[in-house]
């Protein structure tokens, strides 16, 4: 598939759900699944490392079939010419949204880029992994506050012309400030209220994360594992409707 017989990204997220499942199973049958009770535009599906190492690309076009757009998790991090051919091979699955990481530095980032071009793929990139704390930092030789870090790696990747980054919803507001509001920002940790948090540490409200400035919330076990996931779509979706960010 070439860049142009992709569809043009639109400029807001209006085009559909900010709601982004992660696929988290084991299996493509599980998936499947799951996915089947689901319907198209309720909500974005992601697949990550998990499931695309268990059922690569046929997973991707399967979900991909039943009418939904696929985030492919796979934060790419290697040498700049192993991840543009990742990221072209990623755009010939056809999925909407890709990911590198950030700490694979410019040179990376802007050969991912040359690889899916502006308005085809859209293409993120993750800052600082948040389960890493500041000890974790300073002994891998990244000294200073995370929140700083994070922006100045964020900066980055806007200036290679990526279309945003992974963050979590307490870093968006410095986020939003410091960069362009067209820079997508995709947050996981939320858990709508009332919900168990799992090994999360620091959660939000969907409407708290929309209200920080996040385009897409990443939710997972709290509708991947619900009795009925369709319904608690729909509440957040009714939930975080018309909240500002
Ligand atoms: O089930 P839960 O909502 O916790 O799933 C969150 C998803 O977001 C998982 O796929 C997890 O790998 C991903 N993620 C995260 N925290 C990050 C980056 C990604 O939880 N900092």
């Amino acid at each position: 598939m070439n860049a142009g017989d992709l569809p043009a990204i639109r400029s807001s997220h209006a085009d559909g759900s900010r709601i982004i499942v992660a696929l988290d199973f084991a299996d493509a049958a599980r998936a499947l699944a799951f996915v089947d009770r689901i319907e198209p535009g309720s909500c974005r599906m992601k697949i990550g490392k998990e499931l695309f190492t268990a059922a690569g690309p046929r997973v991707v076009a399967e979900v991909r079939k039943r009418g939904f757009d696929v985030f492919l998790d796979l934060k790419f991090h290697d040498i700049p010419s192993t991840v543009a051919n990742a990221c072209s091979a990623a755009m010939q699955l056809g999925v909407w949204m890709v990911n590198v990481h950030a700490l694979g530095g410019r040179e990376m980032l802007s050969a991912a880029r040359r690889a899916v071009p502006p308005g085809t793929v859209r293409l993120i990139a993750v800052t600082l992994l948040t389960s890493l704390g500041r000890d974790d930092l300073t002994e891998v030789g990244l000294d200073g506050d995370p929140q700083g870090v994070v922006e100045r790696l964020a900066r980055m990747v806007k200036d290679c012309g990526l279309d945003g980054v992974v963050c979590s919803a307490r870093e968006a507001p410095g986020l939003r400030r410091a960069l362009a509001r067209d820079f997508c920002l995709v947050t996981p940790g939320v858990r709508p209220a009332g919900t168990a948090p799992d090994e999360q540490k620091r959660v939000v409200t969907p409407r708290e994360a929309i209200a920080n400035g996040a385009d897409y919330l990443v939710i997972g076990r709290p509708i991947t594992q619900a009795a009925d996931p369709g319904s608690v779509l729909q509440q957040i979706n009714d939930d975080i409707a018309g909240v500002v960010g």
